[in-house]
Order: structure tokens, then C-alpha cells, then sequence
């Protein structure tokens, strides 16, 4: 065998090898992804109380986003409060948790580009008269989740005590059992809550008193993945993928 034959058949080799490694690579080990979210912000990220899994507009958006990467998508549940310590302590890898988009956290974390288009509304007991406007709140008692838009807001009403709640859940049943006036929370979720997740004897009053957009938010060093969801969320923005996802969980209106 001439020396050029050998050395064209150890190249065909090593070519045929190398394509055999990627493809195993990429089909047994999965890239994995860890989410973070605060789980108890129905209808974005709550659990199936049947199947116990983590079900909601942000899970789906996120599987879809993962799907589109090559990543399998692993969601943790924690705190709102410790989501972006998480992401800059390395635990987690992404945050998707109706994150609002702010300057405070942008210091800290990415941002993917805007989501969801959201606001804050006002939640009080049906039989409220008092409370109609942002106003009407000075001097009363605010139930707020700790660390959210909300919160920020409520310190905002004059001469008002907040009350800070682990989560949203807890703050509604604080008003319910009549420990405070009013929720301050993100509009979609108090919909849910009124019309879907019991609170039936509550009612949101006045108009949205912000415009919010939320993003999924990575490390601030992890540029390269923050890149990548943005892509893979314009890619689902064209294909269809994130209107059907959309409408199945707040019907065709947008
Ligand atoms: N949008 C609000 C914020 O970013 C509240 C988000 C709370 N999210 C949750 N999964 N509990 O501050």
C-alpha cells in the first residue's frame, strides 16, 4: 500500500470517529438546563395538584425555549427573593418567574428581551367600599410578596403599613382572613385568583398602576446564554410556538 493511500484511509478514520463521538454526545447526554422560579404564581408557575409538576405560562414557555436550544429544562423551585442570588451565585442557570424587567435588577443579571406585558393592580374584599384608587391605600395596611414590583410599589403609599408575604398565595389568604386592606400584585395573577384559584369574596379596583414587561433573566457574565434564549425566543415568536402557548393559557386576547 502506497504511503498516500494509508495516510487518506487514517484520515477517513479519524473523520468517521469524530462524527460517530458528536452524535453520541448529543444524542445520550442532554445539555440540562436549571430553571429557578417561585412556583406559587398561578397562572405563570404553580404545581398540578394531581401530578405535582410545575405547570404554567412561564414552564411551557421555558420547555419551549429549552426544546429550541437542545437543553432539557430542569426547573427548582426557590424563593422570589433568592432567584437572583442564585443565578449570581451559579446554582441556577436561568430565572423565568414573571420576572419584571427593572434597572435595579438589570445592575445585577441579563434580561432576555420582554416576555409578557404585565402591571400592578389592586386587590381588596368584595364588600370594600373605601379603597377605588391608588390614593384611597394611605394609611392602610398592604399585603405584598417580599421582594416584588408589588412591594416596591406599596412603600411608595404614604403613611400605609406593608406586610411582607413569602409568596402571593399568602398574601391573598391574609386578606381573606382580614389582616390587611389590600394586595398590591401583578394583574394576571390577581385575574387568576378571582376568577379561578378561590378567590371568589375579593375584587381588583382601579387602574394598572404600572406597566411592567417580564424576562427571563441569566447571570450577568453568561452573555453567550442570555444570546441564545433571546434567539430561541424569536424563533418561537415566528414559528407560532409562543401564540399557542399564549392562547392556551390566556385565551386569544393579547
Ligand atoms: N412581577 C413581579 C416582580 O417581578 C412579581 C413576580 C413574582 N413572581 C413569582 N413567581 N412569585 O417583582
Amino acid at each position: 500500500m502506497s504511503k498516500k493511500l494509508i495516510t487518506t484511509m487514517l484520515i477517513g478514520l479519524l473523520v468517521l470517529s469524530l462524527g460517530l463521538f458528536g452524535c453520541g454526545s448529543k444524542t445520550t447526554e442532554k445539555k440540562v438546563l436549571n430553571v429557578g422560579s417561585d412556583t406559587a404564581f398561578a397562572p405563570f408557575e404553580y404545581q398540578d395538584e394531581k401530578t405535582k409538576e410545575y405547570v404554567g405560562f412561564d414552564m411551557d414557555l421555558i420547555k419551549a425555549i429549552g426544546d429550541e436550544m437542545g437543553y432539557e429544562v430542569k426547573v427548582q423551585g426557590m424563593p422570589f427573593d433568592g432567584l437572583i442570588p442564585g443565578l449570581e451565585a451559579g446554582t441556577i442557570d436561568l430565572v423565568i418567574s414573571a420576572m419584571t424587567i427593572t434597572d435595579e435588577r438589570a445592575l445585577k443579571v441579563n434580561f432576555s428581551k420582554p416576555y409578557y406585558q404585565s402591571g400592578l393592580t389592586i386587590v381588596v374584599r368584595s364588600d370594600n367600599t373605601t379603597i377605588t384608587s391608588f390614593d384611597d391605600l394611605k394609611g392602610k395596611t398592604i399585603a405584598v410578596q417580599i421582594g416584588t414590583t408589588g412591594a416596591m410599589e406599596a412603600k411608595k403609599v404614604e403613611g400605609a403599613t406593608i406586610r411582607e408575604f413569602n409568596t402571593a398565595p399568602d398574601a391573598f389568604l391574609e386578606l381573606k382572613a382580614g389582616g390587611v386592606d389590600a394586595v398590591i400584585n401583578d394583574k394576571p395573577v390577581n385575574d387568576y385568583y378571582i376568577t379561578q384559584a378561590g378567590g371568589k369574596d375579593a375584587k381588583q379596583v382601579g387602574e394598572p398602576l404600572t406597566a411592567e414587561s417580564y424576562g427571563i433573566a441569566s447571570a450577568k457574565k453568561n452573555t453567550e446564554l442570555a444570546e441564545k434564549v433571546d434567539q430561541a425566543l424569536a424563533k418561537l415568536r415566528e414559528n407560532g410556538k409562543y401564540d399557542e402557548i399564549y392562547t392556551k393559557w390566556f385565551g386569544a386576547q393579547k
